[in-house]
């Protein structure tokens, strides 16, 4: 069903890779609410052409840009703005990779020089994302930026290697970021903590069927899906949450407050339902 939430707002949304991506799902359903937007990735995962098929679904255009790169993000937003015809009103950053886990390297272990390199893609790109928005004040004020984080930022989840301590940076980009932002410019940032989501990213995580199903027998809920993931981050964009800053937000079925379930004790033959 649609709401007509995002009618007559821009976006830019990057991270879309595949159909499993939480950031296609957001395409589709920003298309769905009326939304107009762009659709960016880096230029070597433009290579698998998906995203061509995005495009065409949700009558976006493609502007690739490596989020690392000032001079491809500054393209991004000044031909965005000429293709949507007006300054932007919401971003998405969908954008995560780890080389030390894809090496299946262990934490304690971590080669430094892939641990920079997941630091640049996948937090320092955030900012380097806001700080060209800001520079060509590209964004609307109440404009809302929204990146997806995991939990592993609070609390230990040992497969989850350098992005633990990445994702704590992003997560602290969208506090003192929203800061500056907000006082001068009234644009809005927020992190989604997303449940296990099966995904390229996700799933490239060493245990993480395993893990999937421990999250869902611990949330009360389950675990939220990419498609309930859009719905949240479609909120975050719209007029609904103007006053929505700052802030970490979980969207995970209740796990990240539950401390055991009685399904778990019962897997374990120590508890009973
Ligand atoms: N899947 C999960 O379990 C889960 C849970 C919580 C949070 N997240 C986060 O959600 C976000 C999206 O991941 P996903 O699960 O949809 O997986 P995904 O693999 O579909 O998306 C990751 C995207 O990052 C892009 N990317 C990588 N390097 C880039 C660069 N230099 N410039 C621009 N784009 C680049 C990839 O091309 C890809 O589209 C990530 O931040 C991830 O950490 C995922």
């Amino acid at each position: 069903m649609s709401y007509n939430l995002l009618k007559g707002k821009r976006g830019i949304i990057t991270g879309a890779l595949d159909e499993n991506s939480i950031a296609w799902k957001v395409a589709e359903k920003a298309h769905e609410e009326g939304a107009t937007f762009v659709l960016t990735n880096a230029p070597i995962a433009m290579r698998m052409g998906e995203i061509n098929k995005l495009a065409e679904k949700t009558g976006s255009q493609i502007v690739p840009a490596d989020a690392t790169s000032i001079e491809d993000l500054t393209n991004l937003y000044t031909k965005s703005q000429e293709i949507l015809g007006g300054k932007i009103d919401f971003v998405l950053h969908s954008i995560g990779m780890s080389v030390n886990i894809r090496k299946k390297i262990p934490y304690t272990e971590s080669n430094y020089e892939y641990f920079m390199k997941g630091i640049d893609v996948s937090a320092m790109s955030f900012h380097k994302m806001l700080a060209v928005a800001k520079k060509l004040d590209a964004i609307n004020e109440y404009g809302s930026v929204v990146a997806l984080t995991y939990m592993a930022a609070q609390r230990v989840f040992p497969f989850y290697t350098d992005m633990a301590d990445i994702k704590a940076m992003l997560e602290s980009i969208a506090r003192t970021f929203g800061y500056h932002y907000g006082r001068d410019k009234k644009v809005r940032i927020n992190t989604v903590s997303q449940s296990p989501t099966k995904t390229t990213a996700g799933t490239g995580i060493k245990g993480f069927g395993d893990f999937y199903d421990y999250a869902e027998a611990i949330a009360p809920l389950g675990n939220a899906s990419a498609e309930d993931c859009a719905n949240y981050c479609i909120t975050l964009f719209s007029d609904l949450t103007r006053m929505v800053t700052m802030q970490n937000l979980f969207h995970d079925g209740g796990y990240s407050n539950t401390g055991v379930s009685n399904e778990v004790m019962a897997k374990l033959g120590i508890g009973a339902e």
